[in-house]
């Protein structure tokens, strides 16, 4: 067996004195879509942010390709292909879409064609290339904010609730998206998702955090299991 693309192994994360995350384990294997689900204020946030360096943790070890990335800063974690996508999708307002997305292709010395690639990805976002970001609908921020993922050249893509307070028709569209990204191009993801629904739809497997804890881990058929639909229970 080939070693999972991103492997976790016995992490701590705390704010301070605060801990939020406790021992977590976890392997997202190449090509597979795995969801972290948990209710409000589990720590989901915080292990994502552990993942991209943006948060260090306090004990643990985190495995990208085989290398150990633990000590690594954000924007080599990036460079190294794995693309991030934070809560609330937030865009730099005062830029164009075009803009936001040349900023962070910048950023990451992304690859020749790499931002017209994103755009084929969210067409949607092609009319609006000179509108500026902050008069977008929350529903094309999160194009925009997953299509600036895009641009790096990811090889794993790490999705933070990305259809949270979206409109319904929208959501239906960004889950299409995150499924040919999965099957399609073939892309690692992991996918923080609150809704049940969503993560059966999309997932292959699954991790369920509870104060900061692993609860669960299962298959997407584990997923009908009525005690973790309570645990999950917003
Ligand atoms: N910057 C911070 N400083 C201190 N505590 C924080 C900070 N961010 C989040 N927390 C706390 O950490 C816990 C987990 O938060 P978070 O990772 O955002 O959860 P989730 O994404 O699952 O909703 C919560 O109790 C939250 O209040
Ligand atoms: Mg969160």
């Amino acid at each position: 067996m080939s070693d999972p693309m991103l492997k976790v192994t016995s992490l701590d994360v705390a704010y301070g004195r605060a801990q939020v995350i406790f021992g977590v384990n976890l392997e997202v294997p190449a090509g597979a879509l795995v969801c972290v689900m948990g209710r409000n204020g589990v720590g989901k946030t915080t292990l994502l942010n552990a993942l991209m360096g943006v948060l260090h943790p306090s004990a643990g070890k985190i495995e990208f390709q085989g290398e150990n990335i633990t000590k690594v800063p954000t924007y080599d974690r990036v460079r190294r292909g794995m693309g991030y996508c934070p809560q609330g999708h937030e865009t730099f307002p005062q830029l164009t879409v075009y803009e936001n997305l040349q900023v962070t292709w910048e950023a990451a010395k992304g690859k020749k064609g790499a931002i017209d690639e994103a755009l084929d990805v969210f067409p949607r976002l092609k009319p609006f290339l000179k509108r500026r970001a902050g008069f977008l609908s929350g529903g094309q921020q999160q194009m925009l904010a997953m299509a600036r993922a895009m641009v790096t050249g990811p090889k794993m893509l790490i999705l933070d609730e990305p259809t949270e307070g979206i409109q319904p028709s929208i959501v239906a569209e960004i889950e299409e998206v995150i499924e040919r990204l999965h099957k399609e191009v073939g892309l690692a993801i992991l996918l923080v998702e609150q809704y049940v629904d969503t993560a059966i739809k999309l997932a292959d497997s699954f991790i369920v955090l509870d104060a900061g804890l692993v609860a669960h881990v299962g298959t997407a058929a584990d997923l009908h299991d009525a005690d973790l639909v309570r645990l999950l229970a917003v």
